[in-house]
């Protein structure tokens, strides 16, 4: 295969506020995992599949990994997280086949996230050999405040974006960022455009959105009830 997912999963879901790591939360009554694998398997080109577990919940991963499996995930393996998203990645990274040109990362916590995104984000790494992100323009007004909360300035919005994930990579470019150790970022596009390599954006997707709090998992549970047959 020439691209490889990465999907992490290794979280611990503090602000959602469950019993269960938040990967494995249900939302409407399967693993949130298992939904975020669906958009994964329903891609049409092969793809690596790496997911990144918490150590205790490898087995619980390798079930739904083989209870959602479809005939276009060519390889897939799961591997323990660590203690940060950025660790986490690095595990996944360690797990992708040699011969893998494009490596995405994509949160499990964007569960919704259409298959079109994926596909977008490779089509776009493909053309333009280098990076890519999913960015959607900022609805809200972004204020800069003080650390007392007093309003200094408005932010000009027209110059700002939400990412989300997958985030897609030349492989040399990702294996390079992370093969320092000294290298602490949000984000992997952060990483990358800090070692000077560029990154795109390609147009995300609302359904893409990350699932953090209560609200958020109730909004999932209500789309995904909306489009049930
Ligand atoms: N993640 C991970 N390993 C970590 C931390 C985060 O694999 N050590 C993954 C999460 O599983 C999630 C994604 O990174 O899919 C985005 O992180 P976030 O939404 O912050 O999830 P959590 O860290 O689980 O939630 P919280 O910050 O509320 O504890
Ligand atoms: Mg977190």
């Amino acid at each position: 295969v020439q691209t490889a997912v990465i999907v992490v999963a290794a979280g611990s879901g503090t602000r959602l506020g469950r019993p269960e790591r938040k990967a494995f939360a249900p939302l409407a009554g399967r693993p949130m995992l298992a939904h975020a694998l669906d958009g994964i398997f329903a891609l049409t080109e092969p793809v690596q599949l790496i997911v990144v577990a918490p150590d205790a919940e490898l087995e619980s991963a390798r079930a739904i990994v083989a209870a959602s499996a479809g005939p276009a995930v060519g390889y897939t393996s799961v591997v323990a997280g660590g203690a940060s998203r950025q660790l986490s990645v690095a595990a996944g990274l360690a797990a992708v086949a040699p011969g893998v040109g494009i490596v995405l990362v994509h949160d499990a916590a964007r569960a919704l996230t259409p298959t079109a995104q994926f596909e977008a984000v490779i089509a776009a790494v493909r053309a333009t050999r280098s990076g890519v992100i999913p960015a959607l323009p900022v609805v809200d007004t972004i204020k800069r405040v003080d650390q007392g909360g007093a309003v200094r300035e408005t932010v000009d919005r027209s110059e700002l974006v939400a990412v989300q994930t997958p985030q897609g990579f030349v492989r040399a470019e990702l294996d390079e960022a992370y093969a320092d150790p000294a290298a602490d970022f949000t984000d992997d596009a952060a990483l990358l455009a800090s070692f000077g390599h560029s990154v795109g954006t390609v147009a995300g997707d609302e359904r893409a959105f990350k699932i953090t709090t209560p609200w958020d998992l109730a909004r999932a549970e209500r789309l995904l009830a909306e489009a049930a047959p």
